[in-house]
């Protein structure tokens, strides 16, 4: 039956009502998620102090740690839920960290870590405005009249680039 492959499969998410798209995953892994964006704030705090201080070898280290190293390591059944657009910008910015890391190194500039770090902040604030993540309890819950169970690939009129221009088009990560 459509409906149980559909459950099985495709990664499900509802438009909240202030209009981000929910991102639905059971409890821990919300908790992952958002214990990881806390480790992603400290890095910048991290990246910030060691600019400050003009050390790069601490503003490497920081940036590092929340690298692609991060990305590689999630679970297969968590990156499933993904939407595609969330997780363009989450490995662009990932991936942006592992460069500033290397530049730091490199360059021993003060500046260019600011200018680099600025463009990563854009990355965190355009996917903020894009997503929530919701527990799967959490929205069973509250399911609202309104709300839409919706399929990301096969929404009408909707492609995988639409999608991402919608949600976090604003990235200045975004793909180009
Ligand atoms: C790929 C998308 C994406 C990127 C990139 C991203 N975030 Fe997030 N972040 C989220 C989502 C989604 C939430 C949950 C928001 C909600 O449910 O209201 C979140 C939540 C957070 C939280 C709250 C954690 C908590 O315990 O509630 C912090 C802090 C945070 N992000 C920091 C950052 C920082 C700093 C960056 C950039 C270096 C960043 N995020 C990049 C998507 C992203």
């Amino acid at each position: 039956m459509a409906g149980t492959a559909f459950l099985a499969t495709v990664p499900a998410s509802v438009t909240a009502e202030d209009g981000r798209t929910e991102i639905v995953v059971n409890e821990t892994e919300r908790d992952h998620i958002l214990q990881e964006m806390r480790g992603l704030l400290e890095a910048v705090h991290g990246i910030l102090d060691g600019a400050m201080a003009e050390d790069f070898d601490a503003v490497a280290r920081e940036a590092s740690a929340v690298g692609m190293v991060l990305a590689r390591d999630e679970s297969p059944q968590l990156v499933a839920k993904l939407p595609v657009g969330f997780k363009v910008n989450g490995f662009a910015a990932h991936t942006a960290f592992d460069r500033l890391a290397q530049n730091a190194l490199e360059f021993r500039d003060k500046d260019m870590v600011l200018e680099e770090l600025t463009t990563i902040l854009g990355a965190c604030t355009s996917c903020h405005a894009g997503y929530r993540v919701v527990a799967e309890q959490q929205a069973r819950r509250r399911k609202s009249p309104g709300a839409q169970i919706e399929n990301i690939e096969n929404r009408p009129g909707a492609t995988r680039s639409s999608r991402f221009d919608r949600a976090c088009g604003n990235s200045p990560l975004a793909p180009g």
